[in-house]
This record gives C-alpha cells, sequence and structure tokens, in this order.
C-alpha cells in the first residue's frame, strides 16, 4: 500500500495497532476493564499477584493455581550477586530510579539461559522473574543511595507489602499494604499506551522480552505518560498553598502549560483509576494528619473541569492522584514513577506474549513530506 493511500493520524491518534483481549477502556463513559472485569471490582476485591495471573493466564486462578504463583514470585525476588554488587558500588547515587531500573533489567537479561526463548513457558518463567524483581530493584537502590543496608526480601509478605518493607525496613500496617495493592492493580494494564506499544515493537522483532520491557521502562519515564505522578507533587510544593491554586493554575492555561496529572488520549470524562485513588488519598491525608495536598488537588480538580471538562474532556487521570497517595505513604518523590513500572510490568508482559501469538512485526510507514528531487552540490560550491 503507498503511504499517500493511508490516513495519517498523529501521535497514531485512533489507530488499531493491533488486538487484543487484555483490556477495553470506553473513553466517554470512564469505563475500564480487564479482561471483561471493571477495574471498580478488582480494586475492591483483587490483588496485585492475582490481577497479573488473570491477565497473563485469562482465568482467575483457583486457590491453589494462586499460591503456586505467589510462591513463584516470592522464590524469584532476589537479584543475582552481580546484579546487587551493580546496584550497591556502580550507580551514581544521584541517578534517576527508572534509569537504574532500565540498566538492572538489562543486565538481568544477561544472567537469563532463556533470554532469547519466545515460547510461552519461558516468557511466562521470565515475566514471573520480572514482576518479582522489580520491587526489589528499586528499593535496593533507594536503600544503597541513603547509604542503608539493603532490607532482602520477606517470605513473609505479599508482593505490595514485601515493597514497602524493602523500602522502608519496617513492614507496613495493613491499611498501607492495601493502598499499595490497590495502587499496583489500577496501574497493571491499560490498553495500547505508549510503553506497551514499545515494548511490543520489541518483542515483534522477535527480540527478548528483557530487552522489550526495558524499552518500556524508557518509554513511561517521559512526564507525558508515567513520568507525570512526580510532578504532580512538584508542581503542588511549587503551588504552595490552597490561597494560590486558582490564579497559579489559570496562569498556567493562559501560558498554554500542561496540568500534570490531567488530560488524557483515550479518557474524555473521569478517568476510574482517578476516582478510586482519590478516596485512598483522601483516606490516607486524614490519616496521616496533613490535607494540605488533597485540599490544594482537589481544587485544581474543580478548576481544570470548569475550565476545560466540557471544552476539551479534560478530566484528572490517573496520575493526579497516585501522586498524592504515594506521598502520605512516605515514598520519595523520584521512585512514584518506578512504582508505576513496578505494576506495567504485568501489563507489559501480558501484552508481549499475547502478541507473540500471533506476531507479526510492526513496521508502519511515514508520510514524506522532502523534496523528491535534489541536487547534489559539491563541496566546493556550497555556500
Ligand atoms: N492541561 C492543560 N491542557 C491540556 C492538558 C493538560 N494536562 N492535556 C490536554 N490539554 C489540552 C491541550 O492543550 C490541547 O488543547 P488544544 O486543542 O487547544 O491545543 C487539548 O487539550 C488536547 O491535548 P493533546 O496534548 O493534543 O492531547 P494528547 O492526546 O496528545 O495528550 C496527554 C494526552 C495525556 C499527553 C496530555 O493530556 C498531557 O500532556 N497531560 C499531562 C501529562 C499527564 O498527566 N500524563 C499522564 C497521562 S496518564
Amino acid at each position: 500500500m503507498a503511504a499517500q493511500q493511508v490516513e495519517f493520524s498523529k501521535g497514531l491518534e485512533g489507530v488499531i495497532a493491533a488486538k487484543s483481549s487484555l483490556s477495553f477502556i470506553d473513553g466517554q463513559k470512564g469505563f475500564l476493564v480487564y479482561r471483561g472485569i471493571p477495574i471498580q471490582v478488582l480494586a475492591e476485591k483483587s490483588t496485585f499477584e492475582e490481577t497479573t495471573y488473570f491477565l497473563w493466564h485469562d482465568k482467575l486462578p483457583t486457590r491453589e493455581e494462586l499460591e503456586t504463583f505467589k510462591k513463584q514470585l516470592k522464590a524469584e525476588r532476589e537479584l543475582p550477586p552481580d546484579v546487587i554488587e551493580v546496584i550497591k558500588s556502580y550507580y551514581p547515587k544521584n541517578a534517576h530510579p527508572m534509569d537504574v531500573l532500565k540498566a538492572a533489567v538489562s543486565q538481568l537479561g544477561m544472567y537469563d539461559p532463556e533470554a532469547m526463548d519466545n515460547s510461552k513457558e519461558a516468557n511466562l518463567r521470565k515475566s514471573t522473574k520480572l514482576v518479582a524483581k522489580f520491587p526489589t530493584i528499586v528499593a535496593y537502590f533507594h536503600r544503597v543511595r541513603e547509604g542503608k543496608e539493603i532490607v532482602p526480601p520477606d517470605p513473609e509478605l505479599d508482593h505490595a507489602a514485601n515493597f514497602l518493607y524493602m523500602l522502608f525496613g519496617e513492614k507496613p500496617d495493613d491499611f498501607r499494604a492495601r493502598v499499595m495493592d490497590v495502587a499496583l492493580i489500577l496501574h497493571a494494564e491499560h490498553g495500547m499506551n505508549a510503553s506497551t506499544f514499545t515494548t511490543m515493537v520489541i518483542a515483534s522483532t522477535l527480540s527478548d522480552i528483557y530487552s522489550a520491557v526495558v524499552g518500556g521502562i524508557g518509554a513511561l519515564k517521559g512526564p507525558l505518560h508515567g513520568g507525570a505522578n512526580e510532578r504532580v507533587i512538584r508542581m503542588l510544593q511549587e503551588i504552595g498553598d490552597e490561597s494560590k491554586v486558582e490564579e497559579w493554575v489559570m496562569k498556567a492555561l493562559a501560558e498554554k502549560r500542561k496540568i500534570m496529572g490531567f488530560g488524557h488520549r483515550v479518557y474524555k470524562s473521569y478517568d476510574p483509576r482517578a476516582a478510586i485513588l482519590k478516596e485512598y488519598a483522601l483516606k490516607l491525608s486524614e490519616m496521616v494528619g496533613d490535607m494540605k495536598f488533597i485540599r490544594m488537588g482537589m481544587k485544581i480538580e474543580e478548576i481544570m473541569i470548569r475550565e476545560l471538562g466540557q471544552k476539551k474532556g479534560i478530566y484528572p487521570n490517573v496520575d493526579f492522584y497516585s501522586g498524592i497517595v504515594y506521598y502520605h505513604l512516605g515514598i520519595p518523590i523520584d521512585l512514584f514513577t518506578p512504582i508505576f513500572a513496578i505494576s506495567r510490568v504485568a501489563g507489559w508482559t501480558a501484552h508481549v506474549m499475547e502478541y507473540l501469538e500471533e506476531n507479526r512485526i510492526f513496521r508502519p510507514r511515514q508520510l514524506y513530506v522532502g523534496p523528491m528531487e535534489r541536487e547534489y552540490i559539491p563541496m566546493e560550491k556550497r555556500g
């Protein structure tokens, strides 16, 4: 097909890039399901481990299957000694944790003899390793950069609770562990977003799943994607006080600046994940006795919906309230996007495995807008 015959869509808006049975978003209604189950139901009843199993296997696990899967994850949490050594001794302490994640996952690929085996069974084993090890990489690096001893994973704890434990060196209470778990469920999968598409493009060349996931981490880091959550808190810090919100937001809009944590390519109404996280952000703020950011956040939301809700379909997205949730869990701001990755790796790997079942290399075209003929001017005659 000649490139000129196909419609050009900037940013691939509206383009269907693949078939998938992993998730469905109705952006007008603010509706999201993973494999048919509404996100609200999963956030209320499921766990991250169960949701991951569900995404990978297209069935909810039996009690026994879930126990086996949890055991497999626990067995894979620790990192190879060389990877720990590199984290301890070689990465700059001021590196962004997303860059550390990228580098460490790249390194993990080199230790896996199955790296290039793209059978479903091998990819399931590698995906289990990836999901299991992401929190360990993030937590270890954080401990090391703070000059603290690393805290090895605790097999007594589930995925979310263990992450908080490795980060802080203390077991979280049930509420905080559950908040973390829900945040991981909510971020696990979201259709053909930029990072998922990146992983799929890489996997479609029959490269290895580690390379695909490294690409996904790189794509997620950007402020237009997963990087927005940390910028939300930085924005709240910059505004400083609820009384300054109106003026700050109106000025930013007048200057055509994007307000982080708002807007979405697909949602033109309230992101259901943001609604769930807003409730948790409220509860946590009350618990820690610090209502400043949540009040500022709700004020920003009110102004944005007033100014751009009807006009442009701009509402809070998942990153807006997740930032406030993580902040009140005591998590450092630059770990917010890595937490997104800790969760989304479940979706990335699910997409890679699904796509490889009927793989075809991604190879779109470009709309050439340059000249068709041009003279080659000898060097001595160039101006
Ligand atoms: N603040 C202010 N205006 C916004 C906005 C925001 N956060 N998001 C979108 N808009 C406006 C744009 O300025 C544009 O207005 P225009 O038509 O007058 O030019 C219109 O809404 C469409 O935005 P556009 O950037 O073309 O949408 P997109 O689909 O290409 O981008 C995002 C989607 C998510 C990248 C974009 O909304 C954004 O940058 N949001 C902030 C970053 C963020 O929170 N990312 C996390 C996504 S989960």
